[in-house]
């Protein structure tokens, strides 16, 4: 347990310049196909869900409704974005909401 933690912080301090890269990355995608509805940045998403507000422990939750559509406003996006997509969204939208 001790090892496993040490060798995350030790993986989280190396991977840190990449990490913000893959941030920017998220934020691209993120402006590219949901920004619309669920607002720039996050901010005003009028009608469609508060990302800000999306529990963050819960990434299953995220890829299944960004893969799958949710009610009858969220499109699905299995068709267009990839798993590695969804990381990299899942990613920006946990960073953005601590801002
Ligand atoms: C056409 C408008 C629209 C677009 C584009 C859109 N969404 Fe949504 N989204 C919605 C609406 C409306 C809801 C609320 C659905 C409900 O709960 O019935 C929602 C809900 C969600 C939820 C919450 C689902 C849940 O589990 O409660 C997530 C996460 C989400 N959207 C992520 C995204 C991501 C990521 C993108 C871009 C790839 C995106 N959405 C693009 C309209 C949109």
């Amino acid at each position: 347990m001790i090892f496993q933690i040490f060798f995350y912080i030790l993986i989280l301090f190396f991977s840190s310049l990449g990490i913000a890269d893959d941030v920017a990355i998220g934020n691209e995608i993120y402006h590219e196909n949901c920004s619309a509805c669920h607002g720039k940045e996050m901010l005003k998403p009028g009608l469609a869900f508060d990302l800000k507000k999306f529990p963050k422990e819960d990434f299953q939750r995220f890829r299944n409704s960004v893969l799958n559509g949710k009610g009858s406003g969220m499109p699905a996006w299995s068709v267009k974005l990839s798993e590695e997509d969804i990381k990299l969204l899942w990613l920006y939208v946990k960073t953005a909401s601590d801002i």
